[in-house]
């Protein structure tokens, strides 16, 4: 079946369980599926049931879309995202991101978490993304265009866009949140990169580095979808000490950062 179909299947699918339009599409990154709490859910539907879904199995992910109200606004969250590293393809880590877009959402918000190359970041910073680098990892649009969904070789000269920059700067400012902005550089992982590959992905214009986004950022561009993204950082890349990384301290460090991203984020979704 070809993949405007498989869309198809799976918003009519959904349609038939969450009958209205969400408005604002969020996808929780590790450690951050704490911010559903925050929504007064309507309808949560398991990843599993819905036709032509990749199931989620990475440690810290719950694998659900949750439906609900956010501040007054309809949203659809992702609690757990896909990644390549899991051995989906491209096209299905970012299947999820075209189907919120046919079941209406007008803006997607994106959380991760991120390792830093920036030294000016500590553990904790939020950093809001301005503009990635995606080479390091597959691109979804390979093969075949699927003309119904964007064009073939779609603009990427502000994937992030400005306007949700700047009003997610004014609300920090308003709510004492401090901010970081900078490049997000996307890989594969699952390795967490070699002391050289954090020098490199900084040499060449990263400011953090994570396994996820690129790729949904790539299909939302695609697809016409304005995106908000931000990293937590959990993790320095480049440092002078000789510790190691852990995925149990990438979430940890997600955990605690949490409540400044989900105050945010519901600001900003009661301003769009
Ligand atoms: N590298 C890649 N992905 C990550 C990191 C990192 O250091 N931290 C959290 N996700």
């Amino acid at each position: 079946m070809n993949i405007i179909n498989q869309i198809k299947e799976a918003t009519d699918f959904i349609k038939t369980i969450y009958k209205e339009k969400p408005q604002v599409g969020i996808v929780l990154g590790s450690g951050l599926g704490n911010l559903s709490t925050n929504i007064e859910v309507e309808v949560e539907i398991d990843y599993n049931k819905i036709p032509h879904f990749p199931i989620s199995t990475v440690k810290g992910h719950s694998g659900k879309l949750i439906f609900g109200k956010m501040n007054g606004k309809k949203v659809a969250a992702m609690a757990g995202r896909f990644h390549y590293y899991e051995g989906y393809s491209a096209q299905q880590v970012v299947f999820p991101i075209r189907v919120l877009k046919m079941l209406g959402i007008e803006t997607l918000l994106i959380s991760n978490a991120a390792g830093a190359m920036n030294t000016s970041f500590k553990v904790g910073d939020l950093m809001i993304i301005n503009d990635h680098i995606s080479l390091f990892t597959v691109n979804p649009l390979l093969g075949e265009n699927c003309d119904e969904l964007g064009p073939r070789f779609p603009d990427m000269s502000e994937p992030y866009k400005k306007d949700l920059i700047n009003k997610v700067k004014s609300i920090a400012f308003k709510l004492n949140i401090p901010l970081k902005e900078g490049v997000y550089a996307g890989v594969t992982g699952p390795t967490f990169e070699t002391r050289a590959e954090y020098k490199l992905l900084h040499i060449v214009g990263g400011d953090a580095v994570g396994m996820s986004t690129v790729q949904e950022v790539i299909a939302a561009a695609h697809i016409g979808l304005p995106v908000f993204a931000i990293s937590i950082i959990t993790d320095i890349g480049i440092r002078e000490d000789d510790n190691i990384i852990t995925h149990e301290e990438v979430l940890q460090a997600a955990k605690d950062a949490e409540p400044k991203l989900t105050a945010i984020f519901k600001q900003l979704i009661s301003e769009l």
